[in-house]
């Protein structure tokens, strides 16, 4: 009896027990408690007081291929803003409405319906007691490259709109000196020294002691900037940066365990899949240690058809770690799906995720 409780124990510890979240099923229509499809494309979660709020972009109406996006397939709908939903449990989602709308009168405002707003995050700021956001602002045809910024007192918003822009300009990363600018091959971010640099594709990560970054895909999405915040989380600092130089990287989600950071990304191909990047470092501004493809099995070199967006750490012992990817539906962009899958470590403890459901 004693040998067959320890077997049964010991079997029980083997089990990855990240494997253990209840998720909704892969790619399938996501409802929320009233019927309707959740709408919350390239979202992020967080986690505030014992309930999930959910952000993600509103992808409604007809999908379009404007004139200025034919050469790459840059399909688009007209922008919805920022919806946000809650949840206590990760499978039952209410929708809280809009948390940022698209501004549908005014076809000069960032936030225009023919704009772009995508893959919105938000942090809470504990000193302030603010939510803000960030998100990817852009125009029709993504040349504007910008990070815009949101506040609200209250979880589900709304959200006041601050304002969108290039960051950094005027400011040299972190180990580059003014005289490499003059380079000859100088990088990209050279070009924008002065203007500010670009800013597509982003994500936001809070470490333990309250420092927030930002991580966005900039020089021609070529290189990934990583950003530290003002302590409002309003701003960025100034102290910027450069990682995964030359590696095409969009799609950044990142986190933290065990004192490591994780990150895990795309490479650049529009709304069709790749193969996903992971990597690791001991410090948000690196040097980052790439890890490969972090899927497994049948579909892994297509992301099982998707794309990250977030990883949500889920509290609790041990503390489990869901990877959040879009499955994107190029020519009915509205139909996009979500596909939530844990976050397995292996024996080397490097992220992998595999499509079984648990
Ligand atoms: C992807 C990007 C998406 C969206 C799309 C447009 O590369 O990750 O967020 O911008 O391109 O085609």
């Amino acid at each position: 009896m004693k040998y067959l409780l320890l077997t049964l124990s010991l079997l029980t510890l083997a089990r990855p027990l990240s494997a253990e979240l209840p998720l909704l099923p892969a790619g399938e229509v996501w409802r929320d408690d009233q019927g309707q499809m959740i709408n919350a494309h390239g979202g992020g979660v967080l986690l505030h007081e014992g309930t999930y709020y959910w952000y993600g972009e509103i992808k409604e109406g007809r999908t379009y291929l404007p004139q200025v996006n034919k050469k790459w397939g840059g399909t688009r709908v007209i922008a919805g803003g920022v919806s946000c939903y809650s949840s206590k449990d990760l499978l039952t989602w209410r929708n809280e409405g809009i948390a940022l709308p698209a501004n549908a009168r005014n076809p000069d405002h960032d936030l225009a319906c023919e704009n772009v707003i995508e893959r919105p995050k938000v942090i809470y700021n504990a000193r302030t007691k603010k939510f803000v956001m960030w998100l990817h602002q852009d125009s029709p045809n993504y040349q504007a490259a910008r990070t815009g910024v949101a506040v609200s007192d209250t979880p589900a918003g709304p959200f006041r709109y601050l304002g969108a822009f290039r960051p950094h300009a005027g400011k040299l990363p972190v180990g580059v000196n003014k005289t490499d600018l003059n380079a000859d091959n100088a990088p990209a971010f050279t070009r924008d020294f002065a203007g500010g640099q670009m800013a597509r594709d982003m994500t936001l990560f809070v470490d333990d002691d309250g420092t927030a970054y930002l991580f966005s895909s900039s020089e021609d999405n070529k290189t990934m900037h990583v950003s530290r915040l003002t302590d409002d989380y309003l701003r960025p600092s100034g102290e910027f940066a450069r990682i995964f130089i030359d590696r095409s990287m969009e799609a950044p989600a990142v986190f933290k365990r065990n004192g490591k950071y994780y990150f895990i990304a795309s490479g650049c191909t529009g709304w069709d899949p790749n193969a996903a990047r992971s990597a690791v470092a001991d410090h948000p501004f690196g040097p980052w240690t790439e890890l490969g493809n972090p899927c497994r099995g049948e579909g892994a070199d297509t992301t099982f058809g998707g794309q990250s967006t977030f990883v949500l750490r889920v509290p609790g012992t041990p503390d489990r770690y869901i990877a959040m990817f879009d499955r994107w539906n190029k020519w009915d962009l509205a139909d996009s799906r979500y596909v939530w899958l844990p976050i397995v470590f292996d024996e080397n403890q490097n992220p992998t995720v595999t499509l079984a459901q648990p």
